[in-house]
């Protein structure tokens, strides 16, 4: 669907590099020779770090480097086995991109399309593991038709056996060895998910492992190197394959406006551990992801990394029910203070966690007050129930809306009928069309 080239370091010096990857700006000694079409763009604001090539202005290259017409030239598997360096320029897709496309955050707000305010979004994991473009299309353009303007998708597809033909996987992990999949039934599927957010004006959210099985998760690691799952966080071995498949996936994506947030884990844990164990964790993990991506300098909030957990163990308002406490080895504020981190996550899912629906309004305004207290926005990234959606999720919605250092809310999850029947329903699914979409969709967008 694109054209990926693979260079290495070495041969980088009179390459050509490929459209959105860079080929210029000061301290800069890679190639300098942009493809053809392209020219070196210096974006507004913060020096020449993140130059990049970009499609001559008013020519219509950019239709000719669109993602459907051109294909790809070569294709490659990168190894975890870290003996040689490759850095993979991508390109994602046609848009036009300058520096006032990139998130940022203004004060406990995000700031998105030059529009500081609250944002409503949704959760769609499945979307990158489609066959048919057609159908991640008509959910970006339903999502934008909505006004839903984050998307949080699964940035993971780990397993340990290569699936049946047509099964969409990212990383194989056997035996002490990692195989990212960058083929059309690999990486190629979050290509298009990229791209067709940048079409639709969506801002992703894309994270990098699963604390649970599903989608292979930290599990998939643990059968391929040994070990146990709360050993994860500090196995050598596992940490290098994993940090290199994050290193896979930044690169792709490194200069797309589509891009809101890396986050580091769906809701990882390490019950009963002691705090610190996760906490070393997220600092350096997000300290290499910000290593890898330079944008940082700029301030902006592209390329940003969340906390990625659940919002557990908050002293702030803490009732001592269970979610408050850190036997996850998770300490809400501990983890969002680390200068790496730009904005936290929390759920919510009061049928899981035992306390009532109703506590989960102390639940959203005890984060805004602990992230506001420490001057970063924060995200109810996650939230659902199983039954009275309306009734239940939409006072949180409206809480949300009226706590300060929240920023935006996003529901779990987004459902939609595909050309193969609907999406996933688990019971807390929203489908685009229903009453329920209209009451926490349509009602929560226009209170916005
Ligand atoms: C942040 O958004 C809230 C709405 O949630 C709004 O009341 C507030 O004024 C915004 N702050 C800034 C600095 O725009
Ligand atoms: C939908 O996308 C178009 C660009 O294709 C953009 O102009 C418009 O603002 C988007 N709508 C929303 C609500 O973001
Ligand atoms: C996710 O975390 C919990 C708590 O530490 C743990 O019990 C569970 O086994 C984890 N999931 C996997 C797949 O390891
Ligand atoms: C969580 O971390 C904060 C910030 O370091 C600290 O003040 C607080 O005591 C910790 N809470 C627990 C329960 O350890």
């Amino acid at each position: 669907m694109k054209a990926l080239t693979v260079l290495s370091l070495a041969s980088l010096a009179s390459a050509q590099v490929a459209p959105y990857g860079q080929c210029g700006g000061s301290g800069y000694t890679g190639s300098t020779v942009c493809e053809t079409g392209w020219v070196f763009h210096r974006e507004n604001g913060g020096g020449d770090r993140r130059s990049r090539s970009n499609p001559l202005a008013g020519s219509s290259s950019s239709t000719t480097l669109s993602a459907t017409t051109t294909s790809t030239s070569t294709r490659s598997s990168t190894s975890s086995t870290k003996t040689t360096t490759s850095i993979t320029s991508s390109s994602s897709s046609s848009a036009i991109v300058s520096s006032t496309d990139f998130p940022s955050v203004t004060g406990l707000n995000f700031t998105i399309d030059g529009e500081t305010n609250y944002f409503a979004g949704t959760n769609a994991y499945w979307i990158g593991f489609l066959t048919d473009d057609d159908d991640v299309d008509l959910v970006m353009t339903h999502l934008n038709e909505s006004d839903l303007r984050i998307l949080r998708v699964w940035g993971f597809n780990d397993v340990n056996t290569v699936p049946s033909s047509g099964t969409v996987y990212y990383q194989l992990l056997t035996d002490g060895t990692a195989t990212i999949n960058t083929g059309s039934d690999g990486l190629e599927r979050l290509d298009y998910v990229v791209s067709s957010a940048e079409k639709h004006n969506i801002k992703l959210i894309i994270n990098f492992v699963n604390n649970w099985s599903d989608y292979g998760g930290m599990a998939a690691y643990v059968t391929a190197y040994g070990g146990t799952q709360t050993g994860w966080y500090t196995d050598d071995d596992i940490q290098a394959a994993y940090r290199n498949y994050i290193s896979a996936v930044v690169s792709r994506y490194i200069d797309s406006p589509a891009i809101l947030a890396w986050e580091l884990a769906n809701e990882p844990r390490c019950q009963g551990c002691d705090t610190s164990v996760i906490y070393d964790w997220v600092k350096s993990t997000s300290a290499y992801i910000k290593s890898l991506d330079s944008n940082h300098l700029l301030k902006r909030l592209d390329h940003a990394n969340s906390t990625p957990t659940e919002g557990f163990g908050l002293d702030t308002d803490s009732d001592g029910s269970y979610p408050y406490t850190i036997g996850e080895g998770l300490n809400f504020t501990l983890n969002l203070g680390i200068e790496t981190i730009d904005f936290a996550t929390f759920h919510l899912y009061p049928d899981s966690w035992g306390t009532t629906d109703a506590w989960g309004d102390g639940w959203i305004t005890a984060h805004g007050a602990a992230c506001a207290a420490i001057g970063k926005p924060c995200i109810l990234e996650e939230y659902g129930v199983t039954s009275n959606h309306c009734s239940v999720e939409a006072p949180w919605q409206s809480t949300a809306l009226d706590t300060k250092g929240v920023t935006a809310d996003m529901f779990w999850q987004y459902g939609d009928t595909l050309s193969t029947g609907e999406t996933s329903d688990d019971g807390n699914t929203i489908y685009y069309g229903s009453s329920d979409f209209t009451c926490l969709v349509t009602d929560h967008v226009a209170a916005i």
